[in-house]
């Protein structure tokens, strides 16, 4: 599925119950980072499982316009050739990010302690995200950037010859944030400091100290307190990127949506900084079971087995517990449709902020769906119908937003009439397999001639 090119409609309608094993793709995160730990490395990191959907294959890109060697040797299986910390070149050429928010700003902070400049742009989805947020911690190292008014792509970050270290609150739990700031401390001296109230995910701070970084983790009342010792030579690593939870979110909603299903996702990483859907999803009464728990390249590791759940009821998703499923709301909007109640997602003002303005995005296609929502400016509350109460039939926008696509496609699994988007294309930037995926567990989802 092109991502930017072509417009993409599909539909989904309601068919036979969802049954089989759905092997989900790599962990999103987890592979932005291992390309750019790898980068900044010395000697060869060695990657399986890595995630090739567009936003990753786009930091790749940039970590070889940065001077690293990447290759690909077969499906998921990788190499990266670092040039070690402090030693990016300066990009030829523009360095463009796509769709991701993650790609663009880890790597901006990656580079920001290096004395080169380059200039990064996206698609107009990512173009029309705030940039400010990282832009002003890097700032304090000693990086200049100069952007579009508002903070926006494109824009262009001279990065600190004379870098020095620093302590930042995040005023916003944002994983990229700290992320941003953890890699330009990477190249400063002395030690940055980077505090959270709420605990974000916490892969950039694992794999720094799995590529020999010096970083601690303290819990304070100011929040969690993470210290990284500068300028510290970084060892190539063997990574086995564990699969995506944000994915898995798909096929494990749709099997307690439609009935008679049974679905196993095997290897889903149990990081509890990743599991808040799950967790919301057993409090609503979902037939959800963790399978075989193990341990899996220093991450908790299950498989989840869903099952059709005719009885799930509202709840309410308390704020706090927002960070560890953001990206997760919009398919919980979709389950919360099919379950009796309200549910009601609390603090949640950063999905104004994603690929698109999820709360707006689901709210509007929601009640072209039929279901009545509830907005404000950082909540949201779904009227549920109760299990195959929702009459869908509508054509919902998607803009340019890979989760918003599959949410609704999810939705039509189990609407009365079928649910349509208006471009599946972006779902390629995450979950490239979403589609055959899907189709295999039973699903009838189709492409539309347009
Ligand atoms: C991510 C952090 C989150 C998340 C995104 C991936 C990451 O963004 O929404 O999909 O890999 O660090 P924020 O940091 O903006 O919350």
């Amino acid at each position: 599925m092109a991502a930017h090119d072509e417009q993409i409609p599909m539909e989904a309608r309601a068919g036979a119950p969802l049954r089989g094993t759905a092997q989900v793709p790599g962990d999103k995160s987890i592979s932005h980072r291992a390309l750019i730990l790898g980068a900044l490395a010395v000697g060869e990191t060695r990657i399986s499982g890595l995630l090739e959907g567009q936003d990753v294959l786009d930091t790749a890109a940039a970590m070889r316009a940065f001077g690293a060697e990447v290759v690909r040797h077969g499906p998921g299986e990788w190499s990266v050739h670092g040039v070690g910390v402090g030693g990016f070149a300066e990009p030829e050429d523009v360095i463009d990010c796509g769709n991701s928010g993650t790609g663009v700003r880890l790597v901006m902070g990656a580079m920001a302690t290096t004395p080169i400049t380059a200039t990064f742009t996206g698609d107009a989805s990512l173009r029309a995200r705030p940039m400010g947020r990282i832009t002003d911690p890097l700032a304090l190292f000693g990086a200049r950037a100069v952007g579009r008014e508002g903070g926006r792509l494109p824009m262009t970050l001279t990065g600190a010859a004379d870098p020095v270290p620093v302590r930042y609150e995040l005023p916003v739990p944002s994983a990229q944030v700290k992320s941003a700031v953890l890699l330009a401390g990477l190249n400063a001296p002395g030690e940055t400091v980077v505090i959270e109230r709420e605990a974000t995910r916490d892969h950039t701070e694992r794999m720094l100290a799995g590529f020999g970084a010096e970083i601690s983790v303290e819990e304070s009342s100011e929040g969690r307190v993470i210290t990284l010792a500068g300028q510290p030579e970084l060892r190539a690593q063997e990574i086995h990127v564990p699969r995506d939870p944000s994915s898995a979110a798909f096929p494990v909603c749709a099997a307690l949506i439609v009935p008679g299903s049974d679905v196993l996702v095997p290897g889903i990483s149990l990081n509890p900084t990743r599991a808040g859907l799950f967790e919301t999803l057993c409090e609503m009464g979902a037939d959800l079971t963790y399978e075989n728990e193990r341990e899996a390249g220093g991450e908790p590791v299950a498989d989840l087995r869903a099952r059709y759940s005719p009885a799930m009821k509202g709840v309410e998703v308390p704020p706090g517990r927002a960070p560890s499923m953001i990206d997760e709301y919009p398919i919980l909007a979709v389950v919360a449709a099919n379950a009796e109640g309200v549910t009601r997602m609390l603090g949640v003002g950063e999905l104004r902020v994603k690929e698109c303005d999820r709360i707006d995005a689901m709210a509007k296609g929601l009640r072209a769906c039929g279901v009545a929502v509830e907005e404000g400016p950082d909540s949201m509350a779904v009227q549920g119908l109760g299990a195959g109460n929702v009459p869908g039939g509508a054509t919902c926008e998607t803009r340019l937003d890979h989760r918003i696509a599959m949410s609704f496609l999810v939705l039509g699994l189990a609407a009365q009439r079928p649910v349509a988007v208006d471009d599946a294309g972006p779902v390629a930037t995450s979950f490239p397999v979403f589609e055959p995926l899907m189709k295999a567990l039973g699903a009838a989802i189709m492409r539309k001639n347009r």
